[in-house]
């Protein structure tokens, strides 16, 4: 078992405050990914779990031990960062083999942790070879290899991708993926890359200015996004977001008028929000259709200066009330480059408001994208 708590934890340097209130509960076996922008403090608080970091105020809990205090090597994690730090003048079997040694482990045992290791990341034919023969995503395995092998509670992994190229770190991330789900341990996953945490986490962790924006599933994050950070980060493209403002409200419904006068009713509950009251309505690309005069539905006229054609996907970009759009096109009889004027439709529930200050509005009703 490998529980994390973090409770109210904080980080300072000097005066100045890295991270604040992180408050965060990781169960046994989950795959957690932090993300955010640089600078957001994702490595810092990865670091503070591994015990590469003082922590400046909280309480850090592994199993349900406090373990502020205690010693990196004694916290029994396995850690992999983004530049590999193997041994360039050991092979990779002594690579593998180093932190087994470390521990005084007997031969046969060190032997047959090594081929297990090497045999989970297939790399047993690149057993004899030092670290310079090999590719970049090889070397990385490797790392990977070097915390395996000694079967730490927790992984802690620090962008490890960074330095591969885009189909390797395809590959490497499919890999990982697998491996938790081979090895059952908590992972703990830190990368900017939103795809990467889509795809890797159970629950993903977003962090602005050293805050948590919004803890959640993928599926969560990206259907309902606590902030309009959170709808603007998680998403590619990213959602398209249009001034508007509230003019009426009931209980369950908000009507928004956008700027050409227009006005719809939306499945959203306007809270504290006061007609008059400026909102931002957030669309996602992909969730554009073709106008076909359902009740309720919202047109947007787009001025098209550009089309990509990615072959699975037509992509629009251009401008509606003087912001940019992007929509994925119901069609593909759009020529790449061509401009023009279309109109598309978005069905109510799939649309988001957010407050002056960011802040999503909730509803009752789930997006019809949801289900
Ligand atoms: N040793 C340090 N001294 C002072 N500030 C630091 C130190 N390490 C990191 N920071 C600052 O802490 C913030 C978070 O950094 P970091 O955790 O590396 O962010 P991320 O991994 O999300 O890019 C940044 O503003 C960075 O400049
Ligand atoms: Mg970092």
């Amino acid at each position: 078992m490998a529980e994390v708590r973090l409770e109210g934890i904080r980080k300072a340097y000097g005066t100045v405050e890295i991270l604040n209130d992180i408050d965060l509960e990781i169960a046994h076996g989950e795959f957690v990914v932090f993300v955010g922008p640089s600078g957001s403090g994702k490595s810092t608080l990865l670091r503070m779990i591994g015990g590469l970091e003082k922590i400046s105020g909280g309480t850090l809990k592994i199993d349900n031990r406090v373990v502020n205090l205690m010693d990196a090597a004694d916290r029994n994690l396995g850690m992999v960062f983004q530049s590999y730090a193997l041994y360039p003048h050991l092979t990779v079997r002594d690579n593998l083999a180093f932190p087994l040694r470390m521990a005084k482990l007997g031969k046969n045992q060190i032997a047959s942790k090594v081929h297990d290791a090497a045999a989970l990341l297939q790399i047993e034919h690149l057993l004899d070879r030092k670290p310079k023969q090999l590719s970049g995503g090889q070397r990385q395995r490797v790392a990977i290899g070097r915390a395996i092998v000694r079967e730490p509670k927790v992984f802690l992994f620090d962008e490890p991708l960074s330095n591969l190229d885009t189909e390797l770190r395809v590959q490497m991330r499919v890999q990982i993926a697998k491996l938790h789900r081979q090895l059952g341990n908590t992972m703990i996953y830190v990368t900017h890359d939103q795809v990467e945490a889509m795809t890797m986490a159970n629950k993903i962790v977003v962090l602005k200015d050293g805050r948590i924006e919004q803890v959640g599933s993928p599926h969560d994050l990206y259907h309902r996004p606590a902030t309009q950070f959170v709808a603007g980060f998680i998403g590619s493209p990213r959602m398209n977001f249009l001034p508007c403002k509230l003019k009426a409200k009931d209980e369950a419904r908000a009507e928004v008028a956008l700027r050409d006068g227009s006005s719809r009713w939306l499945p959203v509950q306007a809270g504290a929000v006061e007609p008059g009251q400026a909102l931002t309505l957030g669309i996602r690309p992909d969730d554009f259709v073709a106008p076909s005069e359902r009740p309720g539905e919202l047109v947007i006229e787009i001025d098209v200066d550009f089309v990509e054609h990615l072959g699975s996907a037509t992509y629009l970009y251009g401008a509606a009330f003087g912001e940019h759009i992007v929509a994925r096109s119901p069609t593909d009889h759009f020529h790449a480059g061509s401009g023009g004027r279309v109109s598309l439709a978005v069905t109510p529930s799939d649309c988001h408001l957010f407050t002056e200050k960011g802040k999503a509005l909730s509803r009752l009703e789930a997006p019809r994208s949801w289900s």
